[in-house]
């Protein structure tokens, strides 16, 4: 029911998340929930401890704005041991509770009114309903069927003077199709020298 008091929303046409309808018609038919993540073992008791241990030691203040600092030399040491990337815990790593909140943060941040932000679909569902939030237009490019790759050709003539962001997302999800080293140069070539961002969500 619609209070009279409660304004339009911003997004009428976005309604329930495809997770929570799969998720209720899997409890409803007790299927297998093959829509979202959920852990079927238990959790490590090495972390519950130490997640005790944390709170019982009086970590359970507000932590930085960018995440405490131990966290994000973590963060960065793994960035490197794994990609050979060197970043700063100080200044170039931030920690968000969620990759939502990252998306939702970066995009707001970066995008602004009338900028065009191209992705790729099937997407995760938040993409583009964050980039119309910004008065943006989500330019949506559709994966190749059967390999679900990316069709670099289609990218390049997609690109206007108004692309502000292309949004990534490898691993991907739903498909599972991953980035090789051609992917990462022809996306490179494409905005070298441009006030492109790429945005890559590695969920
Ligand atoms: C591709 C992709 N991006 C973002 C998210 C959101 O992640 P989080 O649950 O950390 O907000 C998900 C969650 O499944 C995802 O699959």
């Amino acid at each position: 029911m619609r209070s009279a008091c409660i304004p339009e929303s911003k997004l009428p046409e976005v309604g329930t998340t495809i997770f929570t309808v799969i998720g209720q018609l899997a409890d409803e038919h007790d299927a297998l929930n093959l829509s979202q993540g959920a852990p079927n073992f238990a959790c490590d008791p090495k972390l519950i401890d130490s997640v005790e241990q944390a709170m019982r030691a009086g970590h359970n203040q507000y932590s930085p704005m960018s995440g405490v600092l131990a966290l994000r030399e973590a963060i960065a040491d793994k960035t490197h041991a794994l990609y050979g990337a060197q970043y700063d815990p100080g200044t170039e790593v931030t920690v968000v509770a969620s990759a939502s909140e990252g998306l939702y943060a970066s995009i707001s941040a970066l995008v602004h009114p009338g900028d065009e932000v191209i992705y790729f679909e099937p997407s995760f569902d938040s993409y583009a309903p964050i980039v119309q939030l910004q008065g943006a237009t989500p330019v949506a490019i559709k994966l190749s069927p059967a390999t679900f790759q990316i069709d670099w050709d289609e990218v390049a003539a997609a690109i206007t003077p108004k692309t502000r962001m292309i949004l990534v997302n490898t691993p991907h999800n739903p498909t599972g199709s991953a980035f090789g080293a051609h992917n990462i140069e022809r996306l490179k070539a494409l905005t070298r020298g441009t006030q492109i961002v790429v945005l890559s969500d590695e969920v």
